[in-house]
């Protein structure tokens, strides 16, 4: 299910802004060491009775009391502004180097915000999954972020800075891994109870394996041949199931949830919360609320033990 996703294991776009991270650290540091060492300083000139204005000084009438401007001249603004100058500029910069993450003609994924899972469309494919991006490794993607509910924010940290999916507009950014692999990706903007299991995993493939994983995702899902799951297909077709969830080649065609059509081929469960074993898929169906409370499935509570069982059967067909 993807490591701990870092900012400082940075590919693509995620490069820049991670060379601005390292830039602001190092300065936050020299500067953090520079007051402390100075209030160090002060504090042993005082308990070494020297105190930081000198005892002439003080004995002088007051204007000599005033410290030289130096210090507060050098301090106070030559330093701030020399610094705020390279932050200001780093950040510019950065920024342009994001926005010229631009390529004419990319694929184009468009990722659409729920309470709280991720639905993705391939449009360009025809064909639609939930929670799982696969892309090919090496090349710009577009991804393109809608919500129709509440404000959600797509990030994953190690390919690109986060972007927020905004209710009524359309925002688009291009990412781009340079490593095959699974990268963990998660919502970045508080959206309602369940946000922090808000999860999804971007898949980078190379670009036979993603051509192959395209042509598998555009097929209708194959019907079901062993008795029990042609059981658990009758159950889904003729329970609340079809309300919410779509499988292409069925009479399912519920937009609500996330489309079932190849459940089986994704590697986890409720956003990325789990792994997609027959385990955690039992107790998800059995009681989504005990898992994920206030998200929209119901239980399956008037479904008998063996009528369960025929479901799950059912659904791990759909490959
Ligand atoms: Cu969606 Cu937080």
């Amino acid at each position: 299910m993807g490591g701990t996703p870092s900012v400082l294991d940075p590919q693509g776009a995620a490069r820049y802004i991670a060379d601005l991270w390292w830039l602001l650290a190092g300065l936050g540091s020299a500067i953090f060491v520079l007051v402390i060492f100075y209030l160090a300083f002060a504090l042993w000139r005082r308990s070494a009775g020297r105190g930081l204005v000198p005892k002439a000084t003080l004995d002088a009438p007051l204007a000599n009391h005033i410290p030289s401007l130096r210090p507060v001249i050098l301090g106070g603004i030559v330093l701030p502004i020399a610094v705020l100058s390279v932050v200001s500029f780093a950040t510019v910069r950065t920024l342009r180097a994001l926005g010229t993450l631009v390529t004419p003609d990319p694929l184009t994924i468009q990722v659409i915000g729920q309470q709280w899972w991720w639905e993705v469309r391939y449009s360009a494919y025809g064909f639609e999954t939930a929670n799982e991006i696969h892309i090919p490794v090496g090349e710009p993607v577009a991804i393109e972020l809608r919500s129709d509910n509440v404000i959600h924010s797509f990030w994953v940290p190690e390919l690109h800075g986060k972007l927020d999916l905004i209710p009524g507009r359309t925002n688009r950014f291009v990412i781009q891994a340079d490593e095959a692999g699974e990268y963990r990706g998660l919502c970045a903007e508080f959206c309602g109870v369940q946000h922090a299991n808000m999860m999804f995993l971007v898949i980078a493939q190379p670009p036979a394996e993603f051509a192959a994983w395209v042509a598998q995702q555009q097929q209708p899902a194959q019907p079901p041949t062993a008795p029990m799951a042609q059981a658990g297909q009758a159950l889904f077709l003729a329970e609340n199931c079809i309300n919410c969830h779509a499988i292409n080649g069925t009479d399912a065609t519920g937009d609500l949830g996330p489309d079932l059509t190849h459940f089986a081929s994704r590697r986890t469960l409720a956003a990325a919360m789990l792994p997609n074993n027959l385990g955690n898929l039992g107790g998800w169906v059995a009681n989504p609320q005990h898992i994920k409370p206030g998200n929209l499935m119901p239980a399956a509570d008037g479904l008998t033990g063996p009528e369960l069982q025929a479901l799950l059967a059912y659904l791990q067909t759909l490959d």
